[in-house]
């Protein structure tokens, strides 16, 4: 069977059809050399990525069906409020959602899932645009 009938089941989480921590570790540790390369992306976050990442994967697992690692540490995570000191274009959203997508071919993820992720990402992502310039 090819893989791409093989990797989603829609009865399952996300998180347990990207097949859990390990596999949400390797994303996260794709994305944001992407989103750092990236030019408009860049400037908004810090040299030291490390915490941001490590922040990410927390809020990543729970928001694609996993441990609520995020909410345990840190409360609501009231992400819009989080984001509104930086200015969140529509292209800065775009750009945060190629570099998802290319993060997920990365490490192997294929359609369907793929795209069913982007997806499931791309309303919090255009939710925090925040200013048109
Ligand atoms: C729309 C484009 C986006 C841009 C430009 C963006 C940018 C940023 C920036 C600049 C930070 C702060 C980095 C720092 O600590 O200095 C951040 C933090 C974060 N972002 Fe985004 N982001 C976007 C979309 C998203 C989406 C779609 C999610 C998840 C669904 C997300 C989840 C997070 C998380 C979990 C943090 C860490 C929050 C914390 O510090 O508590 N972001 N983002």
């Amino acid at each position: 069977m090819a893989k791409s009938t093989m990797n989603m089941n829609p009865s399952l989480s996300i998180y347990d059809n990207l097949g859990g921590e390990e596999v949400l570790r390797k994303l996260v540790e794709a994305f944001y050399p992407r989103v750092q390369a990236h030019p408009l992306l860049a400037p908004l976050f810090p040299e030291d990525i490390y915490p941001v990442m490590e922040k990410q994967f927390m809020f990543l697992s729970q928001f694609f069906g996993g441990p609520s690692l995020f909410s345990d540490e840190y409360g609501h995570p009231m992400m819009r409020a989080r984001h509104l000191p930086f200015p969140i274009t529509p292209e800065r959203a775009e750009a945060w959602l190629s570099c998802m997508q290319a993060a997920l071919e990365e490490i192997g993820i294929d359609d369907p899932l793929k795209t069913f992720i982007v997806q499931r990402l791309s309303g919090p992502a255009n939710h925090f645009v925040n200013t048109q310039f």
